[in-house]
This record gives structure tokens, C-alpha cells and sequence, in this order.
């Protein structure tokens, strides 16, 4: 019976299998947040000098990428990206997810936007059949906190402060529990538009590509 870590090592090296597919000196890679993606980080060390770079989805992702000396570049110097790759804290049968527990998203989803293939990587615990048991994290204006926490509750959510974080934006996250997600890109555009947020985990109007999932026989792919 292999460990969650197991399983979530087997999805990075499935994703690294993709990176050797593009690899070549002008490519750059954009790399997302998490413990699934820093497993990914670690084994994207071995493509040291076969990439041009990398382009991180937080200052934490960022600092791990320097450390096994790959190049990270500003995502204004970047016009293109083969493969964007990161994790999900829930993925539906859709490729529609939810992310942002790690306090990421707005930086994930604006990488990801840049690249032409968005791989989710996870282990099979990730994949629901309905996304929202998850609470849905949404980034704030701090000043907007109590205006857009007023806006969540009228859409039937709870949402709950998360206390001692400040994104690298330095915004803060509202994560939002019990909402009832049946149509996730209408929920998501109607969450963006709410005044003060900057962008909500939702990631559903543009989900991933390919979703490579480790279960207990091997990968599953989306
Ligand atoms: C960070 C994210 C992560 O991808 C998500 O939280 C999954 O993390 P992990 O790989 O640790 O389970 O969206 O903002």
C-alpha cells in the first residue's frame, strides 16, 4: 500500500515524464505550489541546464527552485510555456478544480494563463465528484474583507478568515465552507466580480489540460 507521499511523488515524476518530452534550452517551465509540487521541483533539479528556466507561482516555490539552482524568471520576460504543472485540493471529473490551500491561486492562476498546458498533478484522494467540500479559498483586499465575507455569506457560504496569513500579494484569504458548488464557472466569474476580491480558487472558466492522478495500480490520467 503506498503512503500519500508515495502517491503524490508517482504524479510529479508522471509530470516529469511531460517536462522530457519539451525540454530544450529556450523552453521554460511554470511551476505551481504545494507539497505535490515541491516533489515536482525536486525532480525538475535533474533538467538543470536543459531548461532556460522556470517561472514560479509563489516567493516559496521560487526559493526551492533556487535552491536546486534552477534559473526562475519574471513572468513579464516570458511570453509562452509549454507545461504549467501544480496540484489541486479537489479536481472533478471535468478537469474543473479548487486550489489556493496554500494561499496561491492568484499567482497560480495568472502563470498558468501563460502557459498552453495546465497538468494537475495529485493523488486520487483529490478527485470528487462535486467540488465545495473543500473550503473554496478566495483572495481580498484587505479593506474588502468584511464587504466580500457579507457577499460569500449571501451566496450561502461561511466564510472564515485565515488567521496569520498574508498572501505574497499581501492580500488575505477568505476560505469559504459549505457552499454548494453546482455550476463552477458561474460561481467563479460571479466570485471574481465581486469588488475587493482579487481572484477565487475556482479554477473552472480555465481548468486544467490533463490531470495525472496516482492511484494505488498506477497513474490515471484526465
Ligand atoms: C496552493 C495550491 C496547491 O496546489 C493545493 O493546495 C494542493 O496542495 P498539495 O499538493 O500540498 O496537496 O493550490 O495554493
Amino acid at each position: 500500500m503506498l503512503t500519500q507521499d508515495q502517491l503524490k511523488r508517482q504524479a510529479a515524476d508522471a509530470a516529469l515524464e511531460l517536462v522530457a518530452e519539451v525540454a530544450a534550452p529556450d523552453v521554460i517551465i511554470g511551476v505551481g505550489t504545494g507539497s505535490t509540487a515541491d516533489l515536482f521541483i525536486d525532480g525538475l533539479a535533474a533538467f538543470k541546464g536543459r531548461l532556460r528556466g522556470t517561472v514560479a507561482s509563489s516567493e516559496r516555490s521560487a526559493q526551492r527552485l533556487a535552491s536546486h539552482g534552477l534559473p526562475v524568471f519574471d513572468l513579464n520576460e516570458v511570453q509562452t510555456m509549454p507545461l504549467y504543472v501544480d496540484g489541486a485540493d479537489e479536481i472533478d471529473a471535468r478537469l474543473h478544480m479548487i486550489k489556493g490551500g496554500g494561499g496561491a491561486l492568484t499567482r497560480e492562476k495568472i502563470v498558468a494563463s501563460v502557459a498552453e498546458r495546465f497538468i494537475c498533478i495529485a493523488d486520487e484522494s483529490k478527485l470528487v465528484e462535486r467540488l465545495g467540500a473543500f473550503p473554496l479559498p478566495v483572495e481580498v483586499i484587505p479593506m474588502a474583507r468584511e464587504a466580500v465575507a457579507r457577499r460569500l455569506a449571501a451566496l450561502g457560504g461561511r466564510p472564515v478568515l485565515r488567521e496569520g496569513f498574508v498572501t505574497d500579494n499581501g492580500n488575505v484569504i477568505l476560505d469559504v465552507h459549505g457552499l454548494a458548488i453546482t455550476d463552477a464557472t458561474g460561481l467563479e466569474s460571479q466570485i471574481n466580480d465581486m469588488a475587493g476580491v482579487v481572484t477565487c480558487g475556482l479554477f473552472a472558466i480555465a481548468g486544467a489540460d490533463v490531470a495525472l492522478l496516482a492511484t494505488q495500480n498506477g497513474i490515471r490520467r484526465l
